[in-house]
């Protein structure tokens, strides 16, 4: 609720209000409305102004929420492990990864890749925001300086593909813009944002035929008012994603649910949430531009575009298995055992339970690896 939130500071709020009178302009030009997916993609993504776009400091303990590779190295040091195992098994190959954050995954990943002698042809950062991209460059200047002439940084998915790899991300596919719909006694209404006196507001339409169907498939028989989210873009951005790659792996960690449970009747009001310096609300017209918003992950949705895309779905479950099944425990014991990290002993194993644990990221998190390996496909 609004009036829990801390107030944004002047300047911040003075950032906001720039923003906001460009969606309010964008608003005119469309003729008085703009679908909630174009208002989610304004608010994240207007170049210089936008959440990730501008150079706010939105991860980590000072910011607005705490990722996985934020937590410390044990994420990151897991993945490397499962990158080796399966470049190995490609003779090799590149990494590229979606939405790179602040850079740490990268930066702890890469330095232990380089002790396990399993370095990538190249590591690719996939980024749209150019801010996050010079984040991203200081973050592996300061780690591991030495291994900085591997790094390549890519504004938008290239053309020409590698021959072989793994595409991976963590936290991206919940940031793409989604469509709000709503079940009602007319049929299905579509959910957008108009112009009020002061600011911005909701604004519901009826839902153009294609959209409305595809709700009423996944939600199946519910009642009046149901609300809930569809990703639009997942299909065609997990199918561009799939041509970055002859042969390779396709992993993805979010937050999500499997479609049953997605659309469950409890959870009527749908999955979005704003993210505002450790506070999860839902209000998504507060301070526009100042906040993180994202929608869940509906895995059926995932899968189904992974195999449209020639991939084999090899593995969705929760993060806590997936990374217990592939040695969480044995490189946490690694690190309570090498003599410089005794003091962080505490630290560890805070990671284990938040990375681990169901009521923590262990089951909120689901992940889902793809394949598609030469002669397989
Ligand atoms: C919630 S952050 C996750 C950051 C990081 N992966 C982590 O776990 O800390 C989302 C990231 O995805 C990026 N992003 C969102 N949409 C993208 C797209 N279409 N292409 C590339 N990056 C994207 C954002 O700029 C940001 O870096």
């Amino acid at each position: 609720m609004r009036f829990e939130l801390p107030e944004p500071a002047k300047e911040a709020q003075a950032h906001s209000l720039r923003l906001q009178a460009h969606i309010r302009e964008e608003i005119d030009n469309a003729g008085g409305w703009i679908p909630f997916s174009r208002y989610m993609e304004l608010c994240l993504y207007t170049p210089g102004l936008g959440y990730y776009s501008a150079g706010l400091h939105k991860f980590g303990a000072e910011g607005d929420f705490v990722t996985a590779p934020e937590l410390g190295p044990l994420f990151a040091r897991t993945l490397a492990h499962v990158f080796c195992k399966r470049l190995e098994g490609l003779g090799g190959g590149v990494i590229i990864e979606l939405g790179g954050g602040s850079g740490r995954l990268a930066a702890d990943a890469l330095a232990q890749m380089e002790q396990l002698g399993c370095l990538p042809d190249a590591w690719m950062m996939l980024e749209r925001s150019a801010d996050l991209r010079q984040r991203q460059a200081e973050t592996l200047q300061q780690s591991v300086p030495h291994l900085l002439d591997r790094v390549q940084w890519l504004e938008r998915i290239p053309d020409q593909p590698w021959p072989s790899g793994i595409v991976f991300g963590n936290e991206v596919l919940d940031a793409l813009p989604v469509e709000i719909l709503r079940l009602d006694h007319t049929g299905v209404l579509q959910a957008g944002i108009s112009k009020d006196t002061q600011g911005m507001q909701w604004h519901w339409q009826p839902a153009p035929a294609a959209l409305s169907e595809t709700f009423q498939q996944r939600i199946g028989p519910q009642a009046p008012g149901y609300t809930s989210e569809i990703c639009p873009l997942l299909p065609d951005w997990i199918q561009a994603l799939g041509s970055l790659l002859h042969q390779g792996y396709w992993l993805f960690s979010d937050y999500g649910y499997p479609r049953n449970a997605y659309y469950h009747p409890q959870r009527h009001q749908g999955t979005l949430q704003c993210h505002y310096r450790h506070r999860a609300h839902e209000d998504v017209l507060f301070w526009p531009g100042l906040q993180d918003i994202t929608a869940h992950v509906d895995f059926d949705a995932l899968a189904e575009a992974c195999q449209a895309a020639a991939m084999h779905v090899d593995f969705i479950g929760y993060q806590g298995e997936f990374l217990l099944q592939n040695g969480l425990t044995q490189v946490a014991q690694a690190l309570l055992e090498s003599p410089d990290m005794s003091a962080d002993q505490i630290n560890i194993i805070n990671e284990i339970k938040q990375l681990t644990l169901p009521g923590e990221m262990g089951e909120r998190f689901l992940f889902l690896q793809a394949s598609r390996l030469q002669g397989t496909a």
